[in-house]
């Protein structure tokens, strides 16, 4: 799958612009590459903290709630850049294509990763 990524990290960064960030203000976006479509994700907090919902979450779940579960790409904007999280890295494991790549992204910096380089040992349900 080819990945216009320049292009995947423009649709984040706009994403950003709709960041729901009061408490932490740090706003993230996040854009998704899967089935031949883009699905904009920005983060979602909550006066009750733990219910804040991250930015590349929105995304892929817009994604499967369409009825898409092949991720091919998921670009993360912030500034300054952010990893995802543990939870995300989850999420992915269990909707990423097996050559899905990873793009953080932040002012004048884009990384490219494979899933397996964020998250090496993948919990999914090949293990049971
Ligand atoms: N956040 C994301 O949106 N994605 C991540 O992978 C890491 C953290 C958000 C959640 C929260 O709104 C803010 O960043 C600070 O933790």
């Amino acid at each position: 799958m080819r990945v216009d990524i320049d292009n995947l990290v423009s649709h984040a960064k706009q994403a950003r612009k709709n960041a729901y960030a009061p408490y932490s203000n740090f706003s993230v976006g996040a854009a998704v590459l899967a089935c031949d479509r883009i699905y904009h994700g920005c983060n979602v907090e909550n006066a009750s903290y733990g219910l804040t919902m991250c930015a590349e979450r929105v995304a892929i779940f817009k994604a499967v709630s369409d009825g898409c579960r092949s991720v091919d790409a998921v670009a993360i904007y912030a500034e300054p850049k952010a990893y995802p999280c543990g939870a995300c890295l989850q999420v992915m494991a269990e909707f990423c294509s097996e050559d899905c790549k990873v793009i953080v992204a932040g002012k004048n910096v884009v990384e490219v990763y494979a899933l397996s380089e964020l998250l090496p040992h993948i919990f999914s349900k090949d293990t049971f």
